[in-house]
């Protein structure tokens, strides 16, 4: 069998082919659909037996051997191009960013990840629930029941229409207790930082706010537990030795006992600041977890015991960096955010740490 006479020019363009692009206008004028070997194979049939046994071998051969030479060709300039980026689009990780970072981190976003922090540091997990709640755990099971004055503690924002059972924006991030306690069995010890809502607006107080939750159980737990907790945590927080905490007795109907807890002021440099006790404000929501509250998930308050918390993670975010209006926070205003956002980079940390 002779060689096709178009074998030699094919194989000669296809090695002079400088690009991908090349070599594809090649692969297209040759075995394309109206390529010059595909033309010249569909003349077979017009051929004389005697022609096609001559012709028909050197033609496969030559459509064969020019799809062989353009997959060899091509490999060959995939690998030039892939070097060719690697050598020109090397990224120096050692010069400074070219871009200034934009935007910042907002101050409920930095204090939440630094509670995370801290509480992650003493065993506790991240529990979340949904913003729309239902009203038996939001109000019933935490033991406050229908008719409960309590539920007019908290300015309620219901959902309209027909539901299974009443549902409303959450006023507290305690029903994340009922949630945790109904989902797995304790020991329990988790954190619930979340957005919550009440119909409430002023200086201090928007209808939307962050609140963080702590709940643990476990057997053997008592208040001592409680306030060494809260303790370790405020001081990491502020990043103070000198935090002093004084527990109010108070009234939950989900803790029993219940205790506010406040923290010591003093001033600084003509500003307050926590630490030290000149004065005292109230930071906490704190108590046992009531045994209703534990027979309404299931469990048994003669086996268990626990202590259960919350905060206002704005609260805390304007005692610590020293902003003194609420209605700020949501505004959206470039100017308090660039003024009182942290870098992406500020790794939130536990200053002496906890323990320190
Ligand atoms: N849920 C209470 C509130 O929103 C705070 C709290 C939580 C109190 C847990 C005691 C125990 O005011």
């Amino acid at each position: 069998m002779t060689v096709h006479p178009l074998q030699s020019r094919f194989e000669a363009d296809i090695a002079s082919a400088a690009d991908l692009a090349a070599l594809d206008a090649v692969r297209v004028a040759a075995i394309g659909k109206l390529g010059v070997v595909t033309q010249l194979l569909k003349t077979l049939g017009g051929m004389t037996p005697e022609e096609r046994r001559v012709e028909g071998p050197r033609l496969n051969t030559l459509r064969e051997g020019v799809t062989a030479a353009i997959a060899k060709r091509k490999s060959v300039l995939e690998n030039t191009e892939l070097d060719r980026r690697l050598a020109t689009e090397r990224v120096d990780l050692s010069l400074p960013a070219a871009v200034a970072p934009r935007g910042s981190v907002h101050p409920v976003s930095q204090v939440m990840d630094e509670l995370t922090e801290i509480f992650a540091d003493l065993g506790f997990a991240v529990a979340e629930g949904p913003e729309i709640e239902d009203d038996w755990r939001n109000f019933t099971a935490l033991n406050i029941p229908e008719t409960h004055p309590a539920r007019a503690m908290m300015d309620t924002f219901y959902i309209a229409g027909e539901h299974e059972r009443p549902m409303v924006l959450r006023t507290h991030t305690s029903p994340v207790q009922i949630r945790t306690m109904q989902s797995e069995p304790p020991p329990i010890r988790i954190i619930a930082p979340g957005r919550v809502y009440r119909s409430d607006s002023d200086a201090t107080h928007t209808p939307m706010f962050h609140q963080i939750e702590g709940l643990v159980i476990d057997k053997g737990i008592h208040m001592g537990h409680l306030k060494w907790t809260l303790e370790t945590f405020l001081k990491a927080f502020f990043e103070r030795d000198d935090v002093v905490l004084r527990l109010r007795p108070s009234y939950f109907p989900f803790t029993e006992p219940s205790a506010e807890v406040d923290v010591g002021w003093s001033i600084e440099k003509g500003r307050r600041v926590v630490g030290g006790s000149e004065g005292w404000m109230e930071v906490l929501g704190s108590g046992m977890v009531h045994p209703r509250v534990m027979a309404a998930c299931g469990l048994d308050p003669d086996e268990w015991q626990g202590f259960a918390f919350g905060t206002g993670v704005d609260r805390l975010a304007m005692l610590k960096y020293g902003m003194d209006d609420l209605r700020a926070f949501f505004d959206g205003d470039l100017r308090w955010l660039k003024h009182y956002g942290f870098s992406f980079l500020d790794v939130p940390t536990l200053s002496g740490g906890v323990g320190a």
